[in-house]
């Protein structure tokens, strides 16, 4: 892929970004995915690449843009797997918390995971710990891999984990392992990420969320240089079907990182909608808006991160789509 499209891809989640900002706190997280998922779906068709959307918003017949087998772009090559999630953390724009990006990932075709929509149980870390961490080993020797890599205590590794009731036990573990814990509420591709990243203050990513989230995460720590491995976790026969029907035959498989990116050309973006750990979220000011976008690319390992000012008054998108994307 050329370097250029990183750019234009950088476009599409500021797009999304802008005008599901505007639904920050409004209590409504299907308005605000609406306009992320218009704003994504607009600007893609000026992308100059002939994109399939592998992980998208839901099935043909479930949604009416960015669908998985959706084609995006102007339709010229190269041929892509695009992975798109315009607003991950609905709730968390709903309510106005932090931790909420619109994010893509984009590799030759062929080459990304279509992850069913289920859960799947993940370890993320940064290119330090990368070979040293296992899904499968006990939490408490992973936490220890992790320090003796990081060069801490295990006492100052901090675990991200979703604050839900089926990490009641991996929460208990990882206190006896004696780690700090953040628990976040939602969104949990934006700690996957700034695991590889030194200051965030996110050491390590661990426990059970969506798996079309843990394909975008493994790309992202493809560009980075970290480790990620996931299990999906189906939940009834009818989601055990759904894997084999998606050619995945082996339920219990160990994905490595390379197995859901599978290609050394990966491109990664995402834009901060709300303040999250990788990301500060959109700043508005006199007709302006002001947005910050993480640009990687796995074959050359540049990471940018792009501080963009928008003119509200130049942008034709938010013209045209005005009253839904300001969802006056
Ligand atoms: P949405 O953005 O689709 O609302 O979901 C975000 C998310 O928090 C993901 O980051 C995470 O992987 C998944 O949902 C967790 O699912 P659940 O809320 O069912 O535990």
């Amino acid at each position: 892929m050329e370097r250029e499209l990183a750019l234009e891809f950088a476009r599409v989640t500021e797009a999304a970004a802008l005008a599901s900002a505007r639904w920050v706190g409004k209590g409504d997280k299907e308005g605000a995915d609406d306009a992320a998922v218009t704003a994504m779906r607009v600007m893609f068709d000026t992308v100059s690449v002939d994109g399939t959307v592998v992980i998208g918003e839901g099935e043909m017949d479930e949604a009416p843009m960015l669908y998985i087998g959706e084609r995006v772009g102007i339709g010229v090559p190269p041929e892509v797997d695009i992975a798109v999630d315009p607003l991950e953390g609905t709730n968390l724009v709903a309510k106005g918390l932090n931790g909420a990006i619109a994010v893509l990932a984009a590799s030759p075709r062929g080459s990304l995971l279509h992850a069913p929509d289920m859960y799947m149980d993940k370890i993320a870390v940064g290119a330090e710990c990368r070979g040293r961490v296992h899904l499968e080993a006990p939490v408490k020797e992973n936490l220890r891999q992790v320090a003796k890599a990081l060069d801490k205590l295990i006492s100052e590794v901090t675990v991200v984990i979703l604050d839900r009731p089926r990490h009641q036990q991996l929460i208990e573990e990882v206190r006896q392992a004696g780690a700090r814990i953040k628990l976040i509420t939602d969104g949990d591709v934006s700690p996957g990420v700034a695991a590889a990243y030194q200051d965030s203050g996110v050491d390590i990513l661990m426990g059970i969320g969506g798996a079309p989230e843990g394909v975008i995460t493994a790309a992202a720590l493809k560009c980075l240089g970290g480790d990620f491995q996931a299990r999906l976790w189906p939940e009834d026969d009818t989601e055990i079907a759904r894997c084999h029907e998606m050619g995945i035959t082996n339920v219990n498989k160990i994905f490595t990182m390379d197995e859901l990116a599978k290609s050394d050309d990966v491109i990664f973006v995402a834009t901060g909608i709300t303040d999250s750990f990788l990301l500060k979220g959109v700043r508005y000011f006199k007709r302006r808006a002001v947005t910050q976008t993480l640009v990687m690319r796995s074959t050359s390992g540049t990471i940018r991160h792009i501080e963009a000012h928008h003119d509200l008054d130049k942008k034709p998108l938010f013209k045209d789509h005005r009253i839904k994307l300001l969802g006056e």
